[in-house]
């Protein structure tokens, strides 16, 4: 059998499994979309929303870009916030990043990869502003880890500056943002406790009035 029929194949045996379980699985999740949470993370197969949080569809309303980069002119990921937000209500955005990004470490390498260079270069940015205590850390693994986490907290710090997310905290101080970084090497989630439901860590000049 080729490798993609296999998920046909697999789909087809998932479908089974559910409706053996709960008969109305899929009823139920046809009737509504109303998800709590909005995921921005890497498109890194290894990182699966749902699976890493054993969270069942439609709990979840997923972007997923490489190296989970908030950039302000994507319209793509613009679109998913304002849509979350205005329409799905959800309660809480998180940004997820993981050890071992490949964007991540080929971003802070001097190697060009191709068209991809320019996306990466977002991630050149974070480190220019945090190079101080990023070239004091010798081992590059460690460097690595530590921009990881760095990133995650620059990428809460652009969506705190869109007036998307600005509006609906004026709104009503929702939605919560996090940083979590998620370790592919022993599967848990580490929080970098960064939680955001306010302009008070936003620096003035990006704060719309
Ligand atoms: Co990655």
């Amino acid at each position: 059998m080729e490798s993609y029929q296999k998920l046909i194949d697999n789909n087809h045996k998932w479908v089974e499994q559910k409706l053996n379980l709960d008969p109305d699985f899929f009823k139920d999740l046809a009737v509504e979309h109303k998800p709590e949470f909005l995921w921005i993370g890497c498109s890194d197969a290894r990182v699966p929303a749902d699976q890493i949080t054993n969270t069942k569809p439609g709990q979840i309303f997923v972007h997923r870009n490489i190296a989970n980069l908030v950039v302000h002119t994507d319209m793509n990921l613009l679109s998913v916030v304002h849509y979350g937000i205005q329409v799905l209500k959800v309660k809480h955005i998180i940004v997820c990043g993981h050890y071992d990004c490949g964007g991540v470490a080929a971003a802070m390498s001097n190697k060009s990869f191709g068209f991809i260079d320019n996306w990466l270069s977002n991630i050149k940015d974070v480190y220019r502003l945090h190079k101080d205590e990023l070239n004091a850390i010798e081992d590059v693994r460690s460097r690595q880890r530590r921009l990881v986490e760095i990133s995650v907290v620059e990428q809460v710090n652009n969506l705190s500056k869109t007036s998307v997310i600005q509006d609906a905290w004026r709104e009503n101080n929702l939605p919560i943002l996090h940083g979590w970084v998620y370790d592919v090497g022993d599967g848990l989630i580490n929080d970098l406790n960064i939680m955001r439901s306010d302009t008070k860590d936003v620096e003035n000049i990006y704060i719309f009035k």
